[in-house]
């Protein structure tokens, strides 16, 4: 205190502010103009304390006029934070401006996924040969992916497929699981169907697996033809006809290797290999196969006497790995768009 207010005339004082709060150039530098006038020591305040020296009569008279004068400043004030606010819009508008004018970008095209397309190219080739095309749950029974397939409980050969068990079963009782092959589809498909069956079901297939050349989801197709008088033989021809078809050249030899699965008898592994190419003279293995086993075929309901045929089951990952000549089969499932748009 005690410096005494240089009495100003309050016109001179409006003036002032307004030059003030012209010459801010942004938000902080009007908050500081305004606390010249308006603040806890800014003039008007100062002005206001003042009154409480005067009489009461001119008291009334002067804070009417002090009063137009703050209002005037807070309308100046008011003024200019709006146009500050509307010039930064405006930059903001000018920054972000689109030119409509210009011609469209276009959007990103999606493509089909690799493996998708090894599953659209089995669906023709088999479809171009009299197989119908059919699909299944991947939620499946222990009963469906296992029993029926001739791996009753505690057979060792369930443990040659690491399952993902469901808690829960189906309204039978039966024990639910991710199908671990496209092989229950053999059963399901069979008990539906009236001989000859001729039918490929492609789908997700699920095991407790993970590294370069195994997924935890990936894909099969299964292949069955049950009629009376089907045979190995068959099972070679048509196979070899699709593999050639598949790869497009016919420079390559198919070969099955004596294995064993459950439901079928004999079993094989069907190897393929390329006469030319990065994967020239290497046997790679595609498939399993065989024929269908009498003890499947009666749970298809058909007699094992009179029907008998082929069933073979290909990982689709494997095919297109192949196909494209790629090594990790994790890329398949890592999303990255530069592999990905090699394939479109
Ligand atoms: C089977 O799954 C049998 N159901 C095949 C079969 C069907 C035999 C009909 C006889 C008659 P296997 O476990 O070998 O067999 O799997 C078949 C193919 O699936 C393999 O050759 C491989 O290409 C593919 N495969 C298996 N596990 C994986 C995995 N974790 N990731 C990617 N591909 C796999
Ligand atoms: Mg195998």
């Amino acid at each position: 205190m005690g410096e005494p207010t240089i009495p100003m005339n309050l016109d001179e004082l409006v003036v002032q502010a307004q030059a003030d709060f012209a010459a801010a150039a942004d938000a902080a530098a009007l908050e500081n103009a305004k606390a010249k006038y308006l603040g806890k020591t800014g003039q008007i305040t100062e002005q206001m304390k003042g009154l409480g020296r005067l009489a009461p009569e001119e008291r009334k008279a002067q804070g009417a006029v002090i009063n137009v004068a703050k209002e005037k400043i807070e309308a100046a004030l008011n003024a200019r934070r709006d146009k500050l606010a509307d010039d930064q819009l405006q930059v903001r508008l000018n920054a972000e401006a689109i030119d409509v004018t210009l011609p469209g970008r276009g959007r990103g095209m999606g493509g089909i996924h690799p493996v998708m397309r090894t599953w659209q190219r089995i669906e023709e080739i088999f479809g171009s040969i009299g197989f119908d095309v059919a699909d299944g749950p991947e939620i499946e029974t222990d009963w469906t992916n296992f029993s029926a397939l001739n791996s009753p409980e505690n057979h060792p050969a369930r443990s040659m497929q690491d399952t993902f068990y469901i808690d829960g079963k189906d309204t039978q009782g039966k024990q639910l699981l991710l199908r671990t092959h496209t092989s229950p589809m053999q059963v399901r498909y069979a008990r539906m169907h009236k001989p000859p069956i001729k039918v490929i079901a492609p789908g997700r297939t699920y095991r407790v697996d993970s590294d370069a050349t195994h997924s935890p989801m990936f894909h099969q197709v299964e292949g069955l033809w049950i009629a009376e008088d089907i045979s190995f033989a068959d099972l070679k021809g048509v196979y070899l006809n699709f593999v050639k078809a598949f790869f497009e050249t016919e420079d390559l030899q198919v070969r099955f290797r004596p294995s064993y699965f459950p439901f079928t008898e004999p079993s094989a592994e069907i190897d393929i290999a390329f006469g030319s190419g990065p994967l020239k003279g290497r046997w790679l293995e595609v498939s399993g196969a065989g024929q269908v086993h009498p003890t499947v075929v009666r749970n298809m309901g058909l007699d094992p006497t009179q029907y008998i045929g082929f069933a073979f089951g290909s990982g689709l990952e494997r095919l297109t790995m192949l196909r494209y000549g790629i090594n990790d089969l994790r890329l398949f499932y890592e999303g990255d768009l530069r592999f990905l748009k090699q394939f479109n």
